[in-house]
């Protein structure tokens, strides 16, 4: 019989592909994945611990998850409940304190052992299972291959964990330390992406440009693939016709990953690249170990390889000891570089790290007000980013269903959310839009009744193929 499993997932995109991945493992027991998770059978919640905001929620859905349990439980059923991910890996057994109705605890990397925790927990007696360790042995080495179909844009973790320690920062503690796939093991799994249907790759790792993986066997430049060589080996697969990358950090642009940029079509002109602040002070403070200018002069070597590469980036205002005059330096920062998409976060304490026990934290009113100031700030960039789009024909890749009938949803190089009326057949082609109008966060045009040939990567692609 079909048991069910609902997984429910918060955080970055390093947890949408762990979840992915987690929903695999179960399928061979006869696991599916369901919509919701009444009368579940097994329920993950893989969890963030980045911010305050994102640990609470999770309690919050615990709350929810017991008194499923609990009717399960009425009606002779029985539902396994696991906490997963960063708050797993931060909380540990203090889950079980607060919420002792969760049979299973552990963390992002020994989520490969979930089937025997589950068989564990699933006995009688109901053994509760704790694993939180950092296994030697990397887990990618106990996934199988990967088997469901990917959508038309894909994860693919290649690099996990963070040796760079930012003081306000949890991930180093949370996701361990750095480790980079070997290369020939994520051409494999692009590889089983693509011939299930990805068009597009997000490549994703904490740092992800920190990536320096084992070359393949009969590769190139044996030894260490940095991003920039993994990239232009990706680019090479036949039918894959993006490819992007996140999150990187600005300390890792070397001039490979700059050259890819400028040589590899495949490779799509966005990049999200966190600054986190625009003062030398702060950003030394936060352990950056760069300075303001060096952010502007990665942006312009960036620039110079890729002219139009739009960029998108992290900040954090209100971070211990932020004056004024440093806060202001972030908002001039943000003038000169000009950024089509932006996160911005209110400095959050957490627990274990450097920062939270700084004694100049900023007064709750001051984030506020300074956090407004710059999402107006940035806000408007975006705005004046997708004006700038109206008019252009751009190849957008559409990936599923828009919000109306006969519309399709998808992407331009530019990562910009893009809405035409086409019919479903075009999911997964890329098509020459001519952008319309813009909205705060997606673009609506028409699709070019000519097919064109615009620059477009995957033609490029498959004539080389
Ligand atoms: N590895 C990435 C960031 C990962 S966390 C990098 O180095 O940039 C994603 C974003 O969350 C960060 O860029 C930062 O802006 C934000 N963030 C992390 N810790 C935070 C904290 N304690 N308070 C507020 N924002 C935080
Ligand atoms: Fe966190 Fe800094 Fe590592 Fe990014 S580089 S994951 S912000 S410690
Ligand atoms: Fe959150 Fe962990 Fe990702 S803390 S942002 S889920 S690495």
């Amino acid at each position: 019989m079909t048991k069910h499993l609902f997984i429910k997932t918060y955080g970055c995109q390093m947890n949408v592909y762990d979840s992915a991945r987690m929903a695999e493992l179960m399928t061979p027991l006869g696991y599916a994945l369901a919509a919701s998770p009444e009368g579940a059978d097994l329920v993950i919640l893989n969890t963030c611990h980045i911010r305050d905001k994102a640990a609470e929620k999770v309690f919050s859905e615990l709350g929810t998850i017991r008194r499923l349990k609990e009717a399960r439980a009425r009606q002779g059923g029985r539902m396994i409940v696991a906490v997963a991910g960063c708050v797993a890996q931060a909380e540990g057994a203090e889950i079980f304190e607060r919420a002792p109705f969760v049979d299973l605890v552990f963390g992002p990397q020994t989520y490969h052992n979930l089937p025997e925790m589950v068989a564990r927990a699933s006995r009688a007696a109901g053994e509760r299972v704790l694993d939180t360790s950092f296994p030697a042995e990397p887990k990618f080495d106990f996934l199988p291959p990967t088997t469901t179909a990917p959508g038309v844009s894909a994860f693919l973790t290649v690099q996990e964990g963070c040796d760079k320690f930012c003081t306000f920062c949890v991930v180093p503690y949370t996701r361990g330390a750095e480790y980079s796939r070997p290369a020939a093991e994520i051409i494999a799994e692009a590889r089983l992406l693509v011939a299930g249907g990805a068009r597009e790759i997000t490549l994703l790792g904490q740092n992800v440009n920190a990536y320096h993986g084992h070359a393949p066997p009969d590769g190139p430049n044996g030894g260490e693939w940095r991003l920039g060589e993994l990239i232009r080996a990706l680019a090479r697969i036949p039918g894959l016709a993006r490819l992007r990358y996140t999150t990187s950090h600005p300390r890792d642009v070397d001039d490979g990953l700059v050259a890819a940029h400028r040589d590899v079509p495949e490779l799509m002109p966005f990049l999200h690249l966190p600054v986190q602040s625009g003062s030398d002070r702060v950003l030394a403070a936060m352990n950056r170990r760069h300075t303001a200018d060096q952010y502007r002069q990665t942006v312009g070597r960036l620039r110079g390889a890729r002219p139009d590469l739009a960029l998108s980036s992290d900040f954090i205002v209100g971070f211990p000891g932020e004056s004024a005059a440093d806060f202001q330096a972030t908002l001039d920062l943000v003038g000169e570089i000009g950024f089509a998409q932006a996160f911005s976060f209110k400095y959050s304490p957490r627990p274990g790290t450097p920062a939270a026990s700084a004694g100049d934290q900023v007064p709750e009113p001051v984030k506020t007000e300074r956090l407004a100031a710059l999402q107006a700030l940035l806000r408007e960039q975006q705005r004046a980013f997708g004006q700038s789009s109206i008019g252009r024909t751009l190849p957008v890749l559409f990936e599923k269903p828009g919000r109306h009938p006969g519309q399709l949803v998808g992407r331009s190089p530019y990562s910009q959310s893009v809405h035409a009326e086409a019919g479903a057949e075009r999911i997964g082609d890329i098509v020459p839009v001519t952008i319309l109008d813009a909205q705060p966060n997606s673009l609506a045009g028409a699709i070019e009744p000519e097919p064109r040939s615009l620059a477009e990567p995957r033609l490029l692609a498959e004539h080389r193929a």
